[in-house]
């Protein structure tokens, strides 16, 4: 079997050698990896000068997207696809985009379609996921989804700054190019919809779901929470109420006791409701070259066995609402903290959290 991938920076780069370590038996070669120029020095005769010399070539089976972004991700995906290549992203916000054309045209085509690390990092959090919804049903879908934001409010505890936490994390690789969309809650919500379509079938949009994240976070904030007994996390939660799906994307106070509160730096933690499983917790590490590529290499494992290919549920189209209305609220005005029931409407405070409920 003949792969390519489509960027070589911190992800791409763990893949190429992660396939280059996997045993001769498997048969599996790395043929061609597609970046910028610059990079063809350190490529040398792997190095392709354009997407499509991988998307479109006659000698790969499989390509490795894990050039993030939209619009040529995009492009290159649906290229591969058609043209009966497998696909393998780590691309969170191009698999919420586009969630229903990838797997529709990779079951036109008779190939795979596979997404392990778009949400989770190196948790099996989607495969676990895709296998429970044929035998199961799921009632609730939460967790801690981003690892940048989870390693700032770690380290912040420990005394750190806002600032040199989040300087750590990107030397680390675990924020995105633009980190604002860990910080202000858009990546999290990104692999929340995803991991709604594939739980309840929904296929949601950026649109329908706000999404508050940590920027407003003080030491003074977390000392204050921290006296509370409680641990503050950025946490992501989905339910299905009848025809309501219920969807928050930001910061909340939790118990130390409760199950995510355990979850520190770079790991994250997601957890399903499921009917007749009761509760599934998955833990490892969400953001990092390794953790990541290994996903991939994961799916790439499901394809060398031949094992039955995704097919999402039927789409659904449930009206969207959120948990304000019956929640209390850890809400910061003039640096006072108190406690509201409901999320004060006029948006007069510099931060706030949801009070997690422990079941
Ligand atoms: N920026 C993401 C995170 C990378 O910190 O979780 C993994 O999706």
């Amino acid at each position: 079997m003949k792969v390519g991938i489509l960027g070589y920076g911190t992800i791409g780069s763990g893949i190429l050698s992660l396939v280059q370590a996997l045993p001769q038996s498997y048969g599996v070669k790395a043929v061609k990896v597609f970046d910028l120029p610059h990079k063809k020095e350190v490529l040398g005769d792997l190095f392709a000068a354009s997407a499509d010399d991988i998307c479109l070539a006659d000698d790969i089976d499989v390509v490795f997207e894990a050039m993030g972004g939209d619009k040529f991700a995009h492009e290159c995906i649906v290229k591969a696809l058609s043209s009966g290549k497998s696909v393998i992203t780590s691309n969170k916000e191009v698999v919420s985009k586009h969630f229903e054309e990838f797997f529709a045209l990779a079951q036109q085509n008779g190939v795979y379609f596979l997404c392990e690390a778009s949400v989770g990092g190196g948790i099996p959090c989607i495969r676990t996921l895709t296998h429970q919804v044929e035998l199961d049903t799921i009632t609730n879908v939460y967790g801690i989804l981003n690892g940048t934001t989870n390693f700032i409010l770690t380290r912040m505890g420990e005394g750190q700054t806002f600032e040199a936490a989040l300087k750590t994390a990107q030397k680390l690789g675990f924020a995105e190019a633009d980190a604002t969309a860990d910080i202000e809650g858009l990546d999290v919500l990104r692999k929340i919809s995803i991991l709604s379509n594939i739980a309840y079938g929904t296929r949601l949009s950026y649109d329908q779901v706000k999404h508050y994240g940590i920027a407003g976070v003080t030491e003074a904030v977390l000392k204050d929470v921290a006296s509370r007994g409680k641990v503050l996390k950025m946490v992501a939660q989905s339910t299905l109420v009848g025809d309501c799906l219920k969807v928050s994307v930001e910061p909340v106070l939790l118990d130390k006791t409760h199950l995510l509160a355990a979850a520190a730096d770079e790991y994250n933690m997601v957890v399903y409701d499921c009917k007749s499983n009761g509760t599934l917790a998955l833990y490892g590490k969400g953001a990092g070259r390794y953790p990541t590529a290994s996903a991939m290499i994961a799916d790439l494992m499901d394809i060398l066995d031949g094992n039955k290919a995704f097919v999402p549920k039927a789409p659904i189209a449930p009206t969207v609402g959120n948990f304000d209305a019956e929640s209390d609220f850890y809400v910061v005005k003039d640096g006072n903290a108190t406690i509201t029931h409901g999320l004060p409407q006029d948006g007069d405070y510099t931060f706030y959290a949801r009070i997690m409920k422990e079941d």
